[in-house]
């Protein structure tokens, strides 16, 4: 452990800093629970706690009276033309034809399943159907329904969407409350959330007080969150015996959360979708002119086809559809295709072959075909800006008189997201350009061809290996169905699947639950600052519990890391880490960088260790490339080296040559883009939990300080790192686990002979015949000592005390002199010894 002296330093400052701030400010400088909406509004019903009895059976009265009044409104908008007009619409919706059915349900059971095709009408009109029955000025009645999503952008559109039937302001009864964003008011009893923001919420009201409906939407999609809810909801189930849980699913197993749930009844709404062909890979080459031979060959068998219009404009493209489809044919044999090999589907990429053939199907599509909009699925944000960029410099897709092209992902302007809905007219053909969010949570009616590239970005995680990763993977048999269907909605329509009937067929039946496919250490944190006991005698009563031994390495990560004590209790830094949801490691240097005050260049390492690496590696030009790379370099480390990179890139963006300075200094624009957006997303999670405050710009004093830049690197790769042993001519490395391991040729340090540098953290690690490391930053003694810990787990405790020590004085800008005082000692203390 630490000194004794220096120990007890720590404690004195830690005394004084406490004792501070219990004085000056009661902790409400704490983001996270704060209660006060962004808005300024009342935060209305749904924050009432605690109040004295008598204030309470006035809020009631008022209530009531307020009840009768917007009963009142809604009867007087049913009565207006628009309105009219609106519930007829309503009333088409496949869900209105169950709503007696379902309203029984719900007040005979606690917990009540609904599934349904998509786009019947869950979403929008199952909350509805209860508010207005609760609302019913007849009972008198009161409730707070809280509704979840699996995304903020479904929350924001689906209130809005509600808000617009019932021909309301968005606020008035039915609001939504996003993070960072919130529409809601003193009459709000309908509102929808994430399923992260109710999670949050949990934490300060653990028995949900005064809401009286749950409805966990989407629960098919079986995220992390969800499963995580349902414990949660499972167990205060017998708490609230009041309460009603409702979850709502498209296809769903229900028998799964029924019997999960003892039996609980479900409900089914019958629905229709009109019939759709699917062309899979060999039939859309068909159209291109050509065709898959025995030999695994593209053959041009030169018929005469009808849609060709542009004699020259078809050359063309078909050398490109050519080259295209080669690509994907080398890559993987799809004749001989089996369940056995679906590693071997990895090797094909669809997005880097796709674009051209989806290109080509979009301008098919835009000459030949009737109208109906498109909507084309891609595996995440990465892919559609590029597709779009691409797209646009089209002649014809590009055309804004003839094509509105839009992307559809989890992170878009909301003013983005409302045109999605909106029906073009005059011929212009909309081209919606979707993750795969478009598959079951929006539904955009219009759709009369889809074209699917078979994937979806999916975390992965192997708890043997203990390396979890994000990529594109093959979507389920269950998901290519889903995303065929959204060309049904209105006429019958065409899906496009741009992969091979024989990959459909080995494709898995439903995807796995995300609980048992990424690692658990967030959830872990979650659990604890939830303080839901044990972890995992909590994470044995999920849905589907994980692998044991996925369990235990987390915890054991999370001990080591510091943010759980040996005896699994939330540490100060955990207690931070939980309320950032990004992977701990990130979390740390997050925390880290804001309370050393350098937080812009650890804003650009922890979205650098997010996208696809941003370095290019062109086979052909590999000495070009590394060059280029080592020109950023001059401290041994491949984080620093990408904030330099990124740094350079911004001033070359601004100059308007950003694209000429990737392509110089073989950079990829896409990830450097997605750095800058990523980076904007961080941020604003630091402000959320309270540890910097984004109206003030201070905390960037010691940017450019690359010993401090080290050192918090190393705080956030810890335990990832190996020793440097030197011989006559050049070096050795080797870590505690695996022994002698070796620097990934991309490095910037394995161009170099010698490290002066005792010690390495690495990001990752990758087995290929002998163990690689990926991205390195070469740190002294004294870093690993002060920010990585011994590798002792003993020093650690004293260590990570100290931590918690630092972590706690920037809650108070006061304080950072003691502070930095503090930190001096610490240095000169390091160094005697
Ligand atoms: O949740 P579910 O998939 O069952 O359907 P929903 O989201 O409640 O949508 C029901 C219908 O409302 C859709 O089929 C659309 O016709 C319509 N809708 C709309 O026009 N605009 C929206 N923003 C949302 C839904
Ligand atoms: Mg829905």
């Amino acid at each position: 452990s630490l000194p004794p002296e220096l120990q007890k330093r720590v404690d004195a400052h830690l005394e004084e800093y406490l004792s501070h701030k219990a004085k000056s400010n009661n902790g409400s400088r704490d983001g996270l629970y704060s209660t006060t909406s962004s808005n300024g509004n009342d935060e209305g019903l749904f924050e009432q706690t605690d109040l004295g009895p008598q204030i309470q059976v006035a809020m009631q009265q008022v209530y009531r009276i307020r009840s009768v009044q917007l009963q009142a409104d809604q009867q007087a908008w049913q009565d207006s033309s628009d309105g009219w007009r609106m519930g007829e619409f309503r009333k088409s919706l496949p869900a209105y034809k169950e709503k007696d059915t379902i309203l029984n349900a719900i007040s005979q059971n606690q917990v009540v399943i609904i599934s349904g095709e998509t786009g019947c009408g869950k979403t929008t009109q199952i909350p509805q159907f209860i508010l207005e029955h609760e609302t019913d000025s007849l009972r008198g009645a009161t409730c707070s329904i809280i509704c979840t999503q699996p995304r903020r952008i479904s929350a924001m559109s689906v209130s809005e969407r509600i808000a617009t039937e019932r021909g309301e302001k968005l606020g008035d009864t039915v609001g939504y409350k996003v993070r960072l964003e919130s529409i809601k008011g003193r009459d709000t009893r309908l509102l929808f959330c994430t399923t992260g923001y109710l999670l949050r919420r949990l934490l300060i009201d653990s028995n949900l007080k005064g809401v009286t409906h749950v409805i966990v939407d989407e629960i098919h999609e079986r995220g992390m969150n969800e499963d995580f809810l349902l414990i949660v909801l499972k167990e205060l189930l017998p708490r609230r015996p009041d309460l009603r849980v409702v979850l709502m699913s498209a296809t769903l197993d229900a028998d799964l959360f029924s019997s999960y749930f003892g039996g609980a009844p479900s409900v089914k709404i019958p629905g229709f979708t009109h019939p759709v062909h699917s062309y899979f890979l060999e039939d859309v080459l068909e159209k291109t002119g050509y065709r898959l031979t025995t030999e695994n060959q593209i053959d041009d068998y030169g018929q005469e086809r009808p849609w060709k219009s542009n004699k020259q404009f078809i050359k063309k493209r078909k050398s490109q559809i050519a080259s295209a489809v080669e690509g994907v044919l080398l890559s993987a044999d799809f004749r001989n295709f089996s369940q056995q090999t679906r590693e071997s589907m990895s090797c094909w990429n669809p997005d880097c072959m796709g674009f051209n053939l989806i290109e080509f199907l979009l301008v098919t599509i835009c000459e030949n075909e009737k109208p109906g909009a498109v909507l084309v699925f891609l595996t995440g944000w990465d892919d559609i800006s590029s597709l779009k960029e691409k797209l646009q410099a089209h002649y014809l897709l590009g055309d804004p008189a003839r094509v509105l092209l839009l992307a559809c992902h989890g992170s878009m302007a909301s003013s983005e997201q409302k045109l999605i809905f909106e029906k073009p007219e005059g011929g212009v053909r909309k081209i919606v350009l979707a993750t795969n969010m478009a598959e079951t949570s929006i539904t955009i009616d219009d759709v009369v061809f889809v074209i699917d590239c078979g994937k979806a970005k999916e975390t992965s995680y192997d708890a043997l290996n203990n390396t979890p990763c994000l990529l594109p993977s093959w979507i389920s048999k269950v998901s290519a169905k889903q995303r065929r269907g959204r060309a049904g909605r209105v006429q019958p329509g065409e899906c496009y699947h741009l992969y091979p009937q024989c990959v459909y067929n080995a494709f898995a039946e439903y995807q796995l639950p995300e609980i048992l496919r990424t690692p658990l250490q967030s959830l872990c944190l979650q659990i604890k600052s939830l303080k839901l006991g044990s972890i995992s005698e909590f994470l044995s009563k999920a849905l589907q519990s994980p692998k044991l031994l996925a369990v235990q390495n987390a915890i054991e990560y999370l001990k080591v890391i510091g943010a759980l004590d040996e005896s699994e209790n939330l540490t100060v830094l955990g207690r931070y880490l939980s309320m950032l949801p990004v992977e701990p490691k990130l979390g740390k240097m997050l925390i880290l960088g804001a309370v050393f005050n350098c937080l812009d260049p650890i804003l650009t390492v922890v979205a650098g260790l997010t996208v696809r690496d941003p370095f290019l590696a062109p086979l052909d030009k590999k000495d070009l490339a590394e060059a280029a790379k080592a020109q950023f370099s001059r401290n041994h480390s491949d984080h620093i080296a990408l904030v330099r990179a990124y740094e350079g890139w911004k001033v070359a963006e601004y100059e308007l040559t950003g694209h000429e300075y990737c392509w110089k200094n073989f950079l990829s624009a896409q990830s450097m883009k997605a750095i800058y957006s990523l980076r904007q997303e961080f941020q604003s999670l630091l402000n959320d939990t309270g540890l910097i405050d984004c109206n003030i710009t201070i905390y960037n004093t010691w940017s450019y300080d690359e010993n401090l830049l080290r050192a918090i690197i190393c705080y956030g790769l810890y335990p990832g790192i190996c020793s440097v042993v030197h011989n006559e001519k050049s070096f050795s490395l080797k870590t505690m686990e695996d022994g002698q391991v070796h620097l990934h040729s991309n490095s910037v340090n394995a161009r170099d002979s010698k490290i002066p540098y005792p010690w390495l953290v690495f990001n990752e690690k990758i087995k290929v015949n002998s163990i690689f490391l990926k991205d390195s930053t070469a740190i002294s003694d004294s870093v690993l000592l002060l920010f990585g810990g011994t590798l002792s787990k003993g020093d650690i405790d004293g260590h990570l005390k100290m931590m918690g020590g630092y972590l706690e004085f920037f809650m108070d800008p006061g304080l950072a002199k003691m502070y930095q005082s503090l930190r001096r000692e610490l240095d000169e203390l390091i160094q005697c010894k």
